[in-house]
């Protein structure tokens, strides 16, 4: 599996089979990446994700991952990633993990080659920058089927910093 790349920028521009984006629980938007990706995939991508069933209002529970098509966006997919609220989720490490990897094996499930992450739960939801860079780097270090380009792409500074010092580890 080769290592994953490190870029700056913002995800909506990146032309990968799948964006991921750090949604919540009731995947209906957001503020962040969500609003990004929402406000550049267009109205359909409310739309697809009104028609993800839900069960109390939630679409994808802390930890899952859904998948959309991409509509406006360069990527064919955008897969919904709901990462654990730092303070709140019980078990956040375990959560922030098995939201990477349930993005893989839903973007393994469906053949895809090329995705790009954002920095989960490291903008509203909280988590220190270093434990969630090195989860990240972690989980995207193991094989996943098809896919053989995995690459974060980090809107800040720091965040940036935080990825390469686990790329080091
Ligand atoms: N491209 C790449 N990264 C981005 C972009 C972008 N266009 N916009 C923001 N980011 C970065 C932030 O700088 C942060 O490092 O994405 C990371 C995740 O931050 P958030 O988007 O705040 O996501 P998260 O911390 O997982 O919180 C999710 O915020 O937007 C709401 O609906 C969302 O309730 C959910 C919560």
């Amino acid at each position: 599996m080769p290592e994953p790349t490190l870029e700056r920028g913002d995800i909506t521009t990146f032309d990968v089979d799948a964006i991921v984006n750090a949604a919540n629980p009731m995947m209906l938007g957001g503020g962040g990446v969500d609003g990004a990706i929402h406000a550049a995939a267009g109205p359909r991508l409310l739309e697809a994700c009104r028609q993800s069933p839900a069960v109390g209002g939630i679409r994808c529970p802390f930890g899952e991952a859904r998948i959309t098509p991409g509509f406006d966006l360069p990527a064919r997919w955008v897969i919904h990633a709901v990462g654990p609220i730092w303070g709140r989720t019980p078990e956040p490490e375990l959560v922030l993990t098995s939201a990477y990897e349930n993005s893989l094996a839903l973007a393994s499930t469906h053949g895809l080659a090329s995705v790009a992450f954002p920095a989960i739960s490291t903008g509203a939801y909280g988590f220190p920058l270093d434990a969630a860079a090195r989860i990240a780097v972690e989980v995207t270090r193991r094989r996943w089927g098809s896919v053989d380009d995995i690459r974060f792409v980090l809107a800040r500074a720091d965040v940036f910093e935080a990825f390469e010092r686990a790329l080091q580890r």
